[in-house]
């Protein structure tokens, strides 16, 4: 049908007669002449119709096309006159002079245009998303799925290079815990009973490697039901990985392998080894335990300097046995007044009462906190004049998130230019539990984390100062993945259930197959999942992850081009043995 994609028609091939199939992607009528910018997955490039070389028929036909029609076009490559040509374009060179042109198919006018000026501002990503076939046209989605492609062949073929099997897990299945809802699905056969679908293949990972299957990867599809934000889908993707006899190095070094293979793709940097860094350390630098590392600014305890000024205040939080966290900030003395409120407002966002600052003068330091200074506070702080000292007090759970909101907010206030552009990391040792209060203990990330054996003695006295083998893979302040080295003893596996609250029948009902593996004879080991989605929305400089899914749900977890979730007749409904409460008269609609 085409001898050619559109995108692949080149200098060396004028005089050729070339055969292109494709879309209108734009039509500029000049009386006598006619382009048309002819549009297929490999590009696009120029035709023009003339009197000269075109067939009248055809003229006429080239008169009445819109845009999206479908066509099919026979021509002549030809280079384009000096003035016409466009070196930035893979095409710009040439054009084809249209000899045949067919009407493969009429498009109805397109409710959101394909093609877009230059100054043009893309349409509300709403009706994009419900337009999404239009919208899958643009070039930016066609190479942000190309990229996905090439990410997830080159996955394949690495793993495959390391010894790794690509197996499939079931997709309808038990709960797994990760920390959302589960999507369930209803049994038909058993009245009554669901199915949950996976939020991740964790447990049958480890039951594969339980089964002997040594080294395992997937790219798997998970499904959680929890409250969307720009960068989660209820459904997403996971390069998911596990292998027996392992440590954390052997994984680090496997993904470090991988990334610095899929960076390049994408014209992305990551050069091995990357950073590590405890999770307390995290937290205590940077407040987050995904911190951006481009930039250096660290976050400081000055407790002892700070908690020893005439400030009631502050006295109050060390007596208490809080902490003074600060941020320095060189210049930020040139902020204004407001623009220090907006660092406030981003520390309030974040859950904490305020923010204190002191702009550092020539000769005096002013601002709710400088206004305390000693004469002596400046030098033990070792701050400059011009500089701005925000401080958090409080306990850490608070100071912590303020500070790195903060500390976000005031890079980009003072365009504070990174120290790179690509900053990778691992972050260590996380928590194994999380306090929820009234002394109840809930898995930190899944309760299959294998608590570090030099806490082991924590377990009862100290559950939340116990590290797990846990690690974290993040680039730019973003989380790409996560894993740790598991729970490979049954009784153990048994103990951290218990102390997570439940009961023996639970335990049972639940994990009792896990458990029953188990003691079968379960290798030590452990993995990762690294998330798809995010690592082609990162490397694509995507601000969502909807921009690297073909059909991606809305923030309202809704999928607008096909209209899904739908209501269910009520004789659908019963044969699954299942009746709506509150549901209105008439079943079904719309
Ligand atoms: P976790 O829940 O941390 O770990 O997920 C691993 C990675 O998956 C990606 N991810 C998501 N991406 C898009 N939308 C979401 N809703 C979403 N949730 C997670 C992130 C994240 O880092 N079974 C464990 C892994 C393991 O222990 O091996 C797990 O699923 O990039």
């Amino acid at each position: 049908m085409r001898s050619l994609g559109a995108g692949r028609v080149a200098l060396d091939m004028v005089g050729e007669t070339v055969t292109i199939a494709g879309w209108v992607h734009r039509r500029r009528d000049l009386g006598g002449l006619i382009f048309l910018d002819v549009r297929d997955r490999s590009g696009l490039v120029q035709a023009s119709a003339g009197p000269g070389w075109t067939a009248a028929g055809a003229m006429d036909a080239v008169r009445a096309l819109g845009p999206e029609d479908v066509i099919r076009v026979r021509g002549i490559v030809q280079p384009r006159p000096e003035e016409a040509r466009r070196p930035e374009m893979a095409t710009g060179e040439i054009e084809i002079q249209v000899i045949e042109l067919e009407l493969l198919n009429r498009a109805r006018t397109p409710t959101i245009p394909v093609y877009r000026a230059p100054e043009e501002e893309l349409p509300s990503e709403k009706l994009r998303l419900r337009h999404r076939v239009l919208d899958l046209r643009r070039a930016e989605l066609q190479e942000s799925l190309a990229l996905r492609h090439r990410l997830a062949l080159e996955t394949r073929n690495f793993f495959h290079g390391h010894g790794f099997l690509d197996i499939e897990t079931p997709i309808l299945t038990k709960p797994t815990p990760e920390g959302a809802r589960d999507f369930l699905v209803p049994s038909r056969v058993h009245s009554g009973e669901f199915f949950a679908l996976p939020q991740s293949p964790q447990l049958y990972k480890q039951l594969l490697m339980i089964a002997g299957f040594d080294r395992y990867m997937q790219i798997a599809r998970c499904f959680r039901d929890e409250d969307l934000r720009a960068d989660r889908q209820p459904e997403f993707t996971q390069i998911d990985v596990e292998a027996s006899f392992v440590e954390p190095e052997d994984i680090y070094r496997w993904c470090e392998g991988l990334v610095a293979r899929l960076a390049p793709l994408a014209g992305a940097v990551a050069e091995p080894p990357f950073a590590r860094m405890s999770w307390d350390e995290a937290m205590e630098r940077y407040g987050s335990d995904r911190p951006d590392l481009r930039w250096t600014l660290d976050i400081h305890d000055r407790s002892e300097v700070l908690g020893a000024l005439d400030f009631r205040l502050l006295r109050g939080a060390v007596a208490r046995g809080e902490r003074i966290r600060t941020l320095q900030l060189e210049g930020g003395a040139r902020l204004s007044r407001r623009e220090i409120a907006a660092l406030e407002g981003a520390a309030r966002g974040a859950g904490a009462p305020g923010l204190l600052w002191a702009k550092i003068l020539e000769d005096r330091a002013t601002g709710p906190l400088g206004r305390f200074f000693r004469d002596d506070t400046r030098a033990r702080l070792g701050l400059a004049s011009g500089d701005l000292l925000l401080a958090a007090a409080g306990p850490d759970r608070i100071t912590s998130p303020a500070l790195d909101a903060v500390r976000a907010a005031a890079i980009s206030a003072l365009a504070i230019p990174p120290s790179t552009r690509h900053a990778w990391a691992w972050v260590t040792r996380f928590p194994v539990f999380e306090d929820v209060g009234d002394g109840a203990l809930a898995a930190n990330h899944h309760p299959f984390v294998q608590p570090d054996p030099a806490d082991m003695h924590l377990l009862d006295s100290a559950p939340l100062s116990v590290r797990g083998l846990a690690y974290d893979l993040v680039y730019n302040g973003t989380e790409l993945g996560s894993g740790s080295i598991r729970i490979h003893d049954a009784a153990l596996q048994r103990r951290i259930l218990a102390m997570l609250g439940l009961g023996a029948d639970e335990i049972e009902t639940k994990f009792g197959f896990l458990l029953d593996a188990l003691g079968t004879g379960a290798p030590p080991h452990g993995g990762i999942a690294l998330g798809v989605d995010r690592i082609a929305a990162r490397f694509a400089g995507a601000s969502s992850l909807r921009d690297v899914i073909a059909f991606p749900k809305t923030t309202a977890a809704r999928a607008l081009f096909e209209g899904a979730p739908t209501a269910v007749a009520d004789e659908d409904l019963a044969a699954l043995g299942i009746s709506l409460r509150g549901r209105r008269d008439g079943g079904a609609s719309g």
